[in-house]
């Protein structure tokens, strides 16, 4: 998949690794760059078109479907983690409503342009989808089930001409992080690295030294096999 010239939509884009995607997109030649915030954006650059999106917002989510004509790549960026010990089940519910369900919402709702476009999905998801850090518990089993998610719709919308990919993000300095004392990427870098992957047609990313220590296991791994073997049933 090649950035120049294509149109992208990021979610949580304001700020963190959304703003870098953003930034990064512009830089590779992205002809529109639609930027889902909560809160009005500004952008000096004429291809950035600001969304309202909250992605828990069902008519937020329908009014922005309006709003984009065409779409190449949908990028499902943003994320909630909160810290908890899974005695809340609020914090669990939030969790899912906005690391799941809110990539689930966008993508039913985008469909129709994705595939017209014969385009693809990137869903930012996380290492702790594979295994949790125990102290933000809630918000890794979202993330395991954001990238379950993904790997079904991998399956389910190949025969659409679709792909599906999933960023397996380690530590990167954003808000989210701050206060872990622990070697973390820049989300400039790992902007890049998820381009650069994207382009290789890579459809597990892991963008950053962490995740990268992982990727070779993964790639050749039961689990990876398993997964290929089970999606020849769809
Ligand atoms: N940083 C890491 O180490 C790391 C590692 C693995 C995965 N990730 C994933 O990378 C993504 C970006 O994280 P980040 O590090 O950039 O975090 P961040 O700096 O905390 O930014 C989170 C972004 O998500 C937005 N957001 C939160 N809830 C939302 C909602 N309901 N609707 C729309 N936007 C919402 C925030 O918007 P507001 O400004 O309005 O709150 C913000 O733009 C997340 O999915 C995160 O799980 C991050």
């Amino acid at each position: 998949m090649k950035i120049a010239n294509s149109t992208i939509l990021v979610t949580g884009a304001n700020r963190g690794l959304g703003r870098a995607l953003v930034e990064e997109a512009l830089k590779r030649g992205a002809k529109r760059v639609y930027a889902g915030t909560r809160e009005p954006l500004t952008n000096s650059d004429r291809r950035v078109i600001p969304i309202t999106l909250d992605v828990t917002n069902a008519a937020q989510i329908e009014d922005a479907v309006e709003k984009v004509e065409s779409l190449d790549l949908l990028i499902n960026n943003a994320g909630l983690a909160l810290y908890d010990d899974l005695t809340d089940r609020a914090a669990l519910e939030r969790s899912l409503e906005v690391n799941l369900f809110g990539p689930y919402g966008m993508i039913q709702a985008f469909l129709p342009q994705l595939t017209r476009s014969g385009g693809a999905i990137v869903n930012n998801v996380s290492l702790m989808a594979l295994a949790p850090l125990p102290l933000t518990p809630a918000y890794a089993v979202s993330k395991a089930a954001a990238f379950n998610l993904t790997q079904s719709l991998r399956a389910l919308l190949a025969g659409r001409g679709v792909r599906v990919h999933a960023v397996l993000t380690g530590p990167t300095d954003t808000d989210m992080t701050r206060g872990f004392e622990i070697p973390k990427a820049s989300p400039e870098s790992v902007a890049q690295a998820i381009f650069d992957a994207l382009d290789n047609g890579e459809e597990d990313i892991f963008p950053d030294p962490m995740s990268a220590s992982v990727a070779e296991s993964w790639r050749s791994g039961p689990a990876k096999a398993l997964e290929r073997e089970q999606a020849v049933f769809v």
